[in-house]
């Protein structure tokens, strides 16, 4: 194992409600319970749990519900009714924090798919700051999960999966404007996750993060 990987090893403190096994469902029905009347939002969710499922291959195993219960709710804070500051990472961590979910949850799901770079376009990085970013296997699993699956819940490259959210967007977008840094970090991201998944004999075939050609997961 590179160094680099070596190093980050126990370094996540995972709350003891985390561990429970009922967490991953009580995630999953918040999120189906937020997202009732956005279907797409919902199935997208949906799919990148099942991602992150495959991807806590890449976790340490006291962190699979963490990263798990993360995917089902990192968008949350897309629903009309949890808007706040108008930027979901914050609106979802911020409304997991009300109603007392862990902040480890409230962390990951506030810097999902490198939140802090659009936050410092929208001028959110102090409302941001409120949730602390740890650059480790969870995070980068989530943000893989998240990026490896298409806004209605399709299987997806990282590639397509960018051509797609600036498409979306569009040029002049908080996100657009984002991209020249967030891009680089999710590679990476998704480079450590694939040599973490590597490292447990799951081939680049098998885990198709790094393809660039359409996936058929
Ligand atoms: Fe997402």
């Amino acid at each position: 194992m590179s160094h680099h990987l070596q190093a980050e090893k126990n370094t996540i403190q995972i709350d003891e409600r985390l561990q429970m096994p009922q967490m991953v469902a009580i995630a999953a029905d918040l999120t189906q319970h937020i997202l009732d009347s956005d279907p797409d939002r919902l199935a997208h969710s949906k799919a990148a749990a099942r991602r992150a499922e495959f991807l806590t291959l890449a976790v340490e195993p006291k962190c699979a519900a963490l990263l798990v219960a993360a995917a089902w709710l990192h968008d949350i804070g897309y629903a009309p009714g949890l808007r706040d500051t108008g930027f979901h990472p914050i609106d979802g961590a911020r409304h997991l924090q009300t109603i007392g979910w862990p902040p480890a949850i409230c962390n990951l799901v506030a810097h999902h798919s490198g939140a802090r770079f659009v936050a410092r376009v929208l001028q959110l990085n102090r409302q941001l700051e409120a949730y602390p970013f740890s650059q480790d296997a969870v995070s980068d699993a989530l943000t893989v999960a998240d990026q490896t699956t298409g806004p209605h819940g399709e299987a997806i490259t990282i590639e397509e999966r960018m051509r797609d959210m600036l498409r979306r967007h569009g040029p002049d977008s908080p996100n657009a404007l984002a991209h020249p840094l967030r891009e680089p970090y999710i590679r990476a991201a998704a480079s450590r996750v694939a040599e973490r998944l590597e490292h447990t004999g799951i081939d680049r075939a098998r885990h198709r993060i790094l393809t660039t050609g359409l996936s058929d997961r």
